[in-house]
């Protein structure tokens, strides 16, 4: 911790950013596959035209979430991610926990967007769905995607801020085409009824696919309603995850206190009404049930007959979701290189290439789960569990928040979560209330996921990491 405070201290970095620089960057980061793809997809499965709620709800869920973050973030502001204050805070094994959960995010993340990436690939060029589309036995688009950035990340041939801005730019005109183009095609039959009435699941459904809080209380299981509604809820979370990376640029700020928070709610805002616009003239310029899953937007225009504008959105997607996969991908690498060198993680595995710079090994092996999940599993089922791994990661981060108040009052903290400890644990429960409406099997998958970590950190982690190294397990 106090090395962590000693480099806060220095000021190494320097601070020049203003709270609207990070609005910006923000939105880059957060907008992708969230809103290309999953908005459509949930809207036909789970909630209908109410899939503009499930929007709402999640933009709320984040915006609590994100305030903690940004406490312990500008506390602790080091340029690592939660991981680094989470170990500085709360000690190794919750480090361990949100490192491996990060972990998850991020590679599944990536998985979800090179999906993402191929259905809307497959629109514009007019390629085969079967190798392409959501209905792909093997997404092929998905694994040439990945394994090009893949060698761009591990040959640290960074973008350049200029085409991450370029990039920022293509995203939101996407939106903002979908917005003021799609609005002269909106239809109220097609919303109404807004909120699809509940009805049984199909004969076959299997009880894996039931919402945690339906299962356990014994309900029978059904799709849409306002059940539906919270269960896209918890899957289109996914569309805000990615602003963690804001709170960790607490250092380069001018004036933390303020530009943190306009910064980390301003992008998170801006995300919100642009999702919100753009899953509601989605629904109502088609009817949910004849919505596209592998290129919703893209195909909706074409539906209307405004060919051209799909074409262009598509055109953007494919451009701009490279960026997300890109982030995504280097952050796995720091990361992994971040585990490495507290000794969580085997350190050969986080070292860095002598010539490259990059932490090879890791991003390699993390490219390759990615690759193989994104093969072969469809984008839901992998964005369920990044908002599984990322609404349990943010649970942590908002108990350290009251925790590390009372065993740190010493800390200068420039931004404060305002009524701690009634909004942060607020926070908690609304990411654990969101959580319990994901299906079983991600559960199941979850638990098991955290179980191989935590085997990993008691068979290694614990006797290799820098603490031991200075008290041996005994
Ligand atoms: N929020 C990012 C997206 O929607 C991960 O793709």
């Amino acid at each position: 911790m106090d090395e962590v405070l000693k480099r806060q201290e220095s000021g190494e970095l320097r601070r020049r950013l203003r709270g609207r620089d990070l609005v910006g960057f923000g939105v880059g980061i957060i907008i992708g596959t969230g809103i290309f793809t999953l908005a459509g997809v949930e809207a036909k499965n789970h909630a209908g035209p109410a899939v503009t709620l499930s929007f709402v709800i999640g933009a709320i869920v984040a915006g609590l979430a994100a305030l903690c973050y940004a406490e312990l973030a500008s506390s602790v502001p080091t340029a690592g991610s939660a991981y680094t204050y989470a170990f500085a805070t709360l000690g190794e094994v919750f480090a361990w926990i949100i490192g491996w959960d990060l972990l998850l995010e991020f590679a599944l993340g990536a998985a979800v967007v090179s999906r993402g990436w191929s259905g809307y690939l497959a629109n514009l060029l007019g390629l085969p769905p079967e190798l392409f589309g959501e209905e792909a036995v093997v997404n092929v688009g998905a694994v040439l995607i990945i394994g090009v950035l893949t060698a761009v990340a591990v040959a640290g041939i960074r973008q350049s801020s200029r085409v991450t801005n370029a990039l920022v730019v293509v995203k939101v005109a996407v939106c903002v085409l979908v917005i003021a183009v799609g609005a002269f095609f909106v239809r109220t039959a097609n919303l109404t009824p807004f909120v699809p009435p509940a009805r049984p699941a199909e004969e076959g459904a299997d009880a894996l696919h039931q919402p945690v809080v339906q299962a356990a209380l014994g309900l029978e299981q059904s799709v849409y309603g306002i059940a539906g509604v919270l269960t896209a809820a918890a899957v289109v979370f996914f569309a805000y995850t990615g602003f963690e990376a804001l709170a960790n640029l607490g250092e380069e700020t001018r004036a933390p206190h303020r530009d943190l928070r306009v910064g980390i709610l301003g992008a998170l805002g801006v995300c919100a009404l642009l999702y919100i616009a753009v899953s509601l003239v989605l629904t109502g310029m088609i009817p949910f049930v004849n919505i596209d899953e592998g290129a919703p937007l893209a195909h909706a225009f074409a539906s209307v007959g405004m060919h051209w504008v799909g074409a262009l959105i598509a055109l953007g997607a494919v451009t701009g979701l490279t960026s997300v996969m890109m982030v995504e991908l280097v952050t796995i690498g720091r990361i992994g290189y971040a585990m490495g060198r507290d000794g969580l993680l085997p350190r050969a595995l986080g070292r860095v290439h002598p010539r490259w710079g990059t932490p090879h090994r890791v991003t390699i092996g993390g490219a390759v789960l990615i690759a193989a999940l994104a093969a072969f599993v469809p984008i839901s089922e992998l964005a369920d569990m990044v908002s599984i791994g990322a609404l349990s990661a943010m649970i942590i981060v908002a108990v350290a928040v009251p925790v590390l108040r009372r065993t740190r009052p010493d800390l200068r903290r420039p931004f404060r979560v305002p009524f701690s400890p009634v909004l942060p644990v607020a926070a908690a429960l609304a990411c654990l209330y969101l959580m319990l409406n994901l299906d079983v099997l991600t559960w199941l998958r979850f638990a098991a996921w955290l179980a191989l970590g935590l085997l990993i950190y008691l068979g290694y982690g614990r006797r290799h990491s820098r603490l031991a190294e200075r008290e041996p397990v005994a």
